[in-house]
């Protein structure tokens, strides 16, 4: 054993824990052939954490965090802990994690493989070898900006409100993520926001175009508004290279993305702390989808997002890209074999999946040459 890697694992709620079992048996089949230990760390994080701890974080996981080379996320959150209040609901963990390990950027591929082809709403010809690469801005916009509040009006009613902001230093460090990942793809990336409507939007745009022009004029940049944006992923989603973001633009666009692969349940993200070409210590790895109540304790949640998630852990923080290419390619032969969720329009089970995925890697390292 070589190198040692410490990995905090948060399974969080709903169906977290049933796709992080099967995320784990994969990272367990690497290690083999890898010649390298994984030291898994397990805390409880969301909902789960609330019902044991009365916080959906505890500062003592937020310390193993630090002390972790990369966090493998599950989903928080569920019906049970609706009522609480901002500051207590399961869903600040996953916002802590990122806010105080300082991630601003949420890498989200939208890849469209072979076998999944029919599996979109769309049609095959709109999707087929769909690559794009959302970069959302995670560490700010109006998730975090302040003031933000409900307050009780004197007629009786209330105002919810909140602020979304965006300065300089925060878009040059996810707009440099961006121009960095295009380098390594089809170099082009598209910036979007509502520059046409709020004064954030347009700082962003300004902040882009003088980032571009000062240290990535190599790489193609247009500017996109965010409305318009939706729709063209719709209608020819194959335009896109880098799509580079704020926070709840880059939410609300990446789901509905999700569906160009086949379904949310097939969508990893990295969210990491730095420009790429470096390692990325510590980040975190998380699907995009959620908790899932409406199918959790059923054993039928999609394990993909949370497989994929940790090839994209093995590439980007522990430069083990051989390994991570082998994970993909056993998801991609999985799915090509049949092994696929009803999400997917099959009728196997999370297990199942998972089966079929360790069943691939294995064929895979027994026979390297067909790694493709
Ligand atoms: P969701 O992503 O949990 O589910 C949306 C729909 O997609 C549901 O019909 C669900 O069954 C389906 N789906 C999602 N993942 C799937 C998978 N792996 N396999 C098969 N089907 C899948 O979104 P929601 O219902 O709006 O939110 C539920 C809860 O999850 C909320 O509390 C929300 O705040 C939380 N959430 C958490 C995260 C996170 O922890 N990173 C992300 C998104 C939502
Ligand atoms: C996501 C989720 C989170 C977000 C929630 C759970 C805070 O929807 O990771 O996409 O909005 O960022
Ligand atoms: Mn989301």
């Amino acid at each position: 054993m070589s190198e040692s890697f410490q990995i905090l694992v948060l399974p969080g709620d709903g169906i977290g824990p049933e796709v992080m079992a099967q995320a784990v048996r994969v990272l367990t089949s690497i290690e083999a052939v890898a010649g390298m230990k994984f030291n898994l760390d397990y805390a409880l994080a969301g909902g789960a954490a609330i019902d044991a701890h009365g916080t959906p974080l505890l500062d003592g996981t937020m310390d193993r965090a630090r002390r972790s080379h990369a966090v493998l996320f599950g989903s928080v959150g569920g019906p049970k802990w609706e009522g609480l209040g901002f500051d207590l609901r399961p869903e600040i963990a996953i916002l802590r994690l990122r806010k105080e390990l300082n991630l601003f950027a949420n890498l989200r591929p939208a890849t469209s493989y072979k076998p999944l082809i029919d599996a979109s709403t769309l049609k095959p010809e709109v999707i087929e070898s769909l690559d794009i690469m959302i970069v959302r801005e995670c560490a700010g916009g109006l998730y975090f900006g302040e003031p933000r509040g409900i307050e009780q009006l004197p007629n009786g009613g209330k105002r919810g409100f909140n602020t979304e902001t965006y300065s300089t230093e925060e878009i040059e460090r996810v707009g440099r993520v961006a121009f960095h990942l295009a380098r390594d793809r089809r170099n082009q990336v598209c910036s979007v926001e509502k520059a046409n409507v709020t004064e954030s939007g347009l700082v962003w745009r300004e902040v882009m175009t003088a980032l571009h022009q000062r240290e990535f004029a190599d790489v193609t940049l247009r500017h996109m508004y965010a409305d318009n944006c939706a729709m063209q992923l719709v209608r020819a989603p194959k335009q896109f290279d880098v799509v580079v973001t704020g926070n709840m633009f880059g939410d609300i666009l990446s789901d509905l993305a999700s569906m160009l692969t086949g379904s949310l349940g097939m969508l990893p993200s990295a969210t990491i702390g730095t420009a790429t070409g470096e390692r990325f210590k510590p980040a975190v790895y998380e699907p995009i989808h959620g908790s899932a109540p409406d199918i959790a304790g059923k054993g039928i949640a999609n394990p993909m997002a949370q497989i994929l998630s940790v090839a994209m852990m093995l590439r980007l923080s522990f430069g083990m890209t051989k390994e991570a290419a082998l994970v993909e390619q056993a998801c991609v032969d999985a799915l090509a074999a049949g092994a696929r969720t009803p999400d997917l329009g099959g009728n196997h089970s999370t297990a199942q999946v998972g089966d079929a995925v360790v069943a691939q890697l294995e064929r895979l390292i027994s026979a390297p040459n067909s790694i493709a």
